[in-house]
Order: structure tokens, then sequence, then C-alpha cells
């Protein structure tokens, strides 16, 4: 089914890739004409951000980062701000990954923030959401994706700045996939409840799926309604196998 927005194929290589990567940077770029009815970015590593700037800058490919700090500079040793990765040549930032969540106990409210320190440095946010199999299994699904939803997108966002990524931390990295049905409820209820809080008229906002995504289950995801794109962890970092998910965009 042909999409409202344009979608948004993203590659998160999580803690993954070395200087020798920029290879498959180079192989995504070179590839990125067969893909022509999506966006295409990819998310390195901090330590690989500037280069893969420099090196897809002018391109069709655009470049991301998993995460930032909600301040602009100060005493925070390890981390990176939004303004920071600004000026490293990214335009996308991931905040509120379930990994980040999990492992440094990021709530709702971190998040709001810091998709409001992307926002201040003129970046896109990617709001992650998305529940657990305990939620899964009692049922509780659409309240917690509906709760975080409420709590970590900061009002007044929009389509030019914000993407929502819904991502069952069951599906991550599993090879197992929510039904077709079951996406189709979140990207609505994640839909509706966008539509309430950014502002009225606004273009829609891009709510990609995330959680298995492979080159030979990508098509029934991404033609679901309200499914516009995805973010792909462990198939985005063979340029043959991202470049095959990005292809299968409908047109
Ligand atoms: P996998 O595609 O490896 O399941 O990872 C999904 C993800 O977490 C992307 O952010």
């Amino acid at each position: 089914m042909a999409k409202m927005t344009r979608p948004l194929i993203a590659g998160n290589w999580k803690m993954n890739g070395l200087a020798g990567s920029l290879s498959e940077l180079d192989a995504i770029i070179a590839g990125s004409s067969s893909a022509p009815f999506a966006d295409l970015l990819v998310c390195p590593p901090a330590t690989l951000v500037a280069a893969f700037a420099a090196r897809a800058k002018g391109t069709g490919v655009m470049i991301g980062a998993q995460d930032c700090h909600m301040a602009p500079c100060g005493p925070h040793t390890g981390d990176i701000s939004a303004e920071m990765l600004r000026d490293a040549g990214v335009s996308f930032v991931i905040v509120g990954h379930s990994e980040r969540r999990a492992d440094h106990h990021e709530s709702d409210e971190i998040v709001r923030q810091k998709a409001l320190a992307a926002h201040r440095a003129g970046l896109t946010a990617i709001v992650c959401v998305g529940e657990t199999k305990a939620d899964r299994d009692a049922g509780n699904t659409l309240d917690v994706v509906g709760r975080q939803i409420s709590g970590s997108v900061p009002d007044g966002a929009s389509a030019a700045n914000l993407v929502v990524a819904y991502e069952p931390v069951w599906a991550i990295g599993t090879g197992v996939t929510p039904t077709v049905r079951d996406v189709e409820q979140v990207h609505e209820l994640i839909n509706l409840k966008l539509s309430m809080k950014l502002s009225i008229g606004s273009q829609p906002v891009r709510i990609l799926y995330g959680g298995s995504v492979k080159s030979n289950n990508c098509k029934d995801l991404l033609d679901i309604l309200h499914v516009d794109g995805a973010l792909v962890g462990g198939a985005s970092l063979n340029a043959a196998d991202f470049l095959a998910i990005a292809a299968a965009v409908p047109k």
C-alpha cells in the first residue's frame, strides 16, 4: 500500500563497527539507488559518527547517532551532547532505545529530555518505545506503549523533528516478530496518541517498526498501515541485507 509519508529505513549498528566498516557504508551508498522509495539512515557507534557523516555527505544516505546527553555541554564524563553530534555531521539521534532504558535505567522523562535536547540542536529524534515479554503476556501492551508515548514524546514535536520507533523488546535480536495484526494495533494506537499530542494539521510523524526485521519478513511488516519504515539492528550491519530491506518498501 502506498504510504502517506516517505518511509525511512534506519540501521542501528548498536555497539558494532570499527574503522574498516566504512567499506560497508560505501556499499550502502553505492547501492542506495536500489531503494528509490525510502530514505536511508545509518546510525553507527559514536566513534564512527564523524567519519560516516563525512563520507555520506552529499549522498542519499543520512547518518544518525544512537544516544545523546540532555545537556549541551558540561561535566558528564563519557557522554556526548546533541550539539556535539550535530557538529559531527549527524541529522538524527535515537533516544530511549530499550537497551538504554534497561542498561542505563532511562525513564520516559529522561528520554523526553533527550528528545528535547535533539530538537534544541536541530536534530530529528527517533524516540523508541516497546513492551517487554511480561507486559505482552499480561495483556498490557497498549497501556505500556501508550504511557511511553505520553511520557517520552515532547509536546510540540512535529514530523520535521520526530520519528517514533515501536520495538517490542521481546522481538529484538530474537528472530521472533509480532503478528501483522499486533503491529497494526500498536501503530494505530501510536498514531492516535501522536495526533492528539502534536500540533493540529501537522504532517504525520513517521512510525517505524523494529525488532528482527530481515529481508525475508520485511515486506509484510512494511505493508502494514501506519508502518512508515523500519529500525533495523542485526540486518543493518551488512549492506546487502540492509539494502534488500530498503528495496522492499512499497512504491
Ligand atoms: P534487531 O533487528 O537485531 O532485532 O534489532 C532491532 C533493534 O533493536 C533496532 O534498534
